[in-house]
């Protein structure tokens, strides 16, 4: 006797295998998109839609057209990034069939690559991430000079007037203050803006910097092929590194490759570095490399108020917030969100928020590292003038 089971079984099985037909789909494999639904449908592209089995009825949907599949019974072809996939949507009978008569199917051989664009696409249509804390003026500067700079009608502009289409931050300022932090938000930005990014890591530029070509290499680590950002951070780490070549050699590599890069769209590059500016190499400073620079200093009251008042309710709640801003006095973002950490450390092991307690394990936790300090500084602030030549 044919059961309920068995006739859904038979039911999807002819579907799918006529959705893999129609869309030319190998081996094809049934998939619920499920939460990348909206995304991975908002970015794709639509194709033609085929009939089932001669079958075919139109939806004039108005309000969804992008991700609604314009059909009420037949199926969508689609593509993502070059990968074809169809929706099947086939629903004849009660809810009891909605998963094997409406699914989307993709080549089994695709199946992979197809998961990472819906996974690319629902990371794309994320909201905005908070942004590091920064004054006003501070995070404005920020954004126009990247994410502004890149706007379309701006880049229009400037090269309608012949200007340039290269831009050129270097983020500064002793550790812990939003260096880095600014860098990972920016790179978020860029990924929901659909902006082109690119994060040059020490690895990556060492890699680049031993091929038989170092200038050439350099050159395409740093291009982006339509408008976007390319971030170099802790940037005087990766070009000192002892273990390739004499500094003055790869300082001069970097910034003939730097200069010779050619702009297809706009181009924001955006360096960091925790050494003072007098310190860093004039040549690189010079306008057409470095456009401008940001100091990320420590956070003064305002700031460190801030701060804290994005901690959790509960941590909020368990201190004295006038006392806490006061007493951070001198301390880098780093710093006051280390204390919060040991905060929430002992609340774990003694039930109880315990500011004091924070605070003076906090300073013997520096002093140990003081204590420890590192026998080889970094950054161009080792610089030898002698050996460079500055
Ligand atoms: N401006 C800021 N706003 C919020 N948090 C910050 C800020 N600066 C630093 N932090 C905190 O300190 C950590 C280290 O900061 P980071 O951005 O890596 O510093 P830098 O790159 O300047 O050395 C961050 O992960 C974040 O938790
Ligand atoms: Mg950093």
């Amino acid at each position: 006797m044919r059961t309920p089971l068995d006739e859904y079984i038979a039911d999807h099985r002819t579907l799918l295998a006529a959705t893999g037909k129609a869309a030319g789909l190998v081996d094809p494999v049934a998939v619920q998109l499920d939460a990348y639904f909206h995304p991975l449908l908002t970015k794709a592209t639509r194709g033609p839609i085929i009939p089932f089995d001669d079958v075919l009825i139109r939806d004039w949907d108005t309000d969804h057209r992008k991700i609604g599949p314009g059909l009420k019974f037949g199926i969508r072809l689609y593509k993502i990034d070059g990968i074809p996939f169809a929706r099947c949507y086939c629903v004849f009978h009660s809810d009891i069939y909605d998963h094997g008569t409406d699914f989307f199917a993709v080549s089994r051989k695709d199946y992979i690559r197809f998961y990472r664009q819906a996974v690319l696409a629902k990371r794309e249509s994320a909201p905005p991430g908070l942004p590091p804390v920064l004054s006003r003026e501070h995070l404005d500067t920020l954004k126009q000079n990247t994410l502004g700079y890149l706007d379309r009608r701006n880049l229009q502009r400037i090269k309608d007037l012949g200007g340039r289409a290269k831009r050129g931050l270097l983020l500064t300022g002793p550790p812990g203050n939003g260096k880095t932090s600014a860098c990972r938000w920016l790179w978020q930005e860029c990924v929901r803006l659909r902006y082109e990014y690119k994060m040059v890591t020490p690895d990556a530029y060492r890699a680049a910097r031993s091929s038989c070509n170092p200038v050439q290499s350099v050159k395409e680590l740093f291009t982006v092929d339509r408008r976007g950002v390319v971030f170099f951070d802790d940037m005087d780490i990766a070009l000192r590194d002892r273990n390739t070549v004499h500094e003055t050699d790869d300082q001069a590599v970097f910034l003939s490759a730097l200069d010779g890069i050619e702009v297809n769209e706009g181009v924001v590059y955006v360096f960091t570095t925790n050494c003072s500016l007098d310190l860093i190499d004039p040549a690189f400073k010079r306008p057409g490399r470095i456009d401008l620079v940001l100091h990320f200093h420590a956070p003064d009251a305002v700031l460190r108020r801030t701060l804290i008042d994005r901690w959790h309710v509960d941590v909020r709640a368990g201190i004295d917030l006038a006392a806490a801003v006061q007493q951070t006095d001198g301390f880098s973002f780093a710093e006051v969100e280390e204390l919060k950490n040991l905060l929430i450390l002992r609340y774990i092991d003694a039930g109880k928020w315990e500011w004091s307690w924070a605070m003076s394990q906090f300073k013997l936790n520096r002093q140990e590292l003081a204590n420890r300090a590192a026998t080889r500084p970094v950054g161009f602030g080792v610089l030898e003038p002698a050996r460079n030549g500055h």
